[in-house]
């Protein structure tokens, strides 16, 4: 019998903040993932990356690549087979660092199917934010899952302690896993 390998799931924390609440909350979503099975489950850290604002002289679709925190940003996202990104509301919409980060890569996305989970400190979850990202994800050809999961009230949430998820949160993020995964075994339309 053949095993069939892990998918190489990336969790990214897309907000820069040094007091962001994607970190304990991106630390929960990994948790979750290592548990469900399925997935060899790589944490990555938007902050790590320091991207300056977009500053390749080349489109990225050229795949020339000048500077090496591109070429950094570059094989991370290409080791990826499928990705969550864990995402905070601002003002209304997603934040500008992460939309710098996406426009940063281009064939890294082509093809990926992702994961959405997003967070804001009052009740819409940051919902209007990843229902804002979507269309943009499929503009650099990923495939986005049709559930996701967003977080309310996220500033009583988080504490030293990490992040206490809400009952029934596992629950919503394994659907996400789940769609993920088969979205990564369905042959892919050229
Ligand atoms: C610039 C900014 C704008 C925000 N706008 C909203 C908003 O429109 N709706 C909301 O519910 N929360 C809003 N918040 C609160 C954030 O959702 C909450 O503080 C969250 O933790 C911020 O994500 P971060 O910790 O990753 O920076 C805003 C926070 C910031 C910093």
């Amino acid at each position: 019998m053949t095993l069939r390998p892990h998918l190489r799931l990336h969790v990214v924390s897309a907000s820069v903040r040094p007091t962001s609440a994607a970190r304990p909350v991106a630390g929960w979503v990994a948790g979750r993932a290592r548990e469900h099975g399925g997935f060899d489950v790589t944490p990555v850290d938007l902050a790590d990356l320091a991207l300056p604002f977009l500053d390749e002289p080349e489109y990225a679709s050229s795949g020339i690549y000048a500077h090496p925190h591109t070429r950094a940003w570059s094989a991370l996202a290409d080791s990826a087979d499928a990705f969550l990104f864990v995402l905070p509301m601002y003002n209304g919409g997603f934040t500008a660092p992460f939309k710098n980060a996406i426009d940063f890569l281009h064939a890294e996305w082509r093809g990926k199917p992702v994961g959405l989970v997003s967070y804001s400190a009052g009740g819409t979850g940051g919902a209007p934010a990843a229902r804002m990202l979507r269309p943009v994800l499929e503009a650099v050809g990923m495939v986005p899952a049709e559930s996701s999961v967003a977080v309310p009230g996220i500033d009583g949430l988080v504490s030293a302690e990490g992040f206490r998820a809400p009952g029934g949160l596992a629950g919503e993020l394994a659907r996400v896993l789940d769609e993920v995964a088969a979205l990564a075994k369905a042959p892919v339309s050229a």
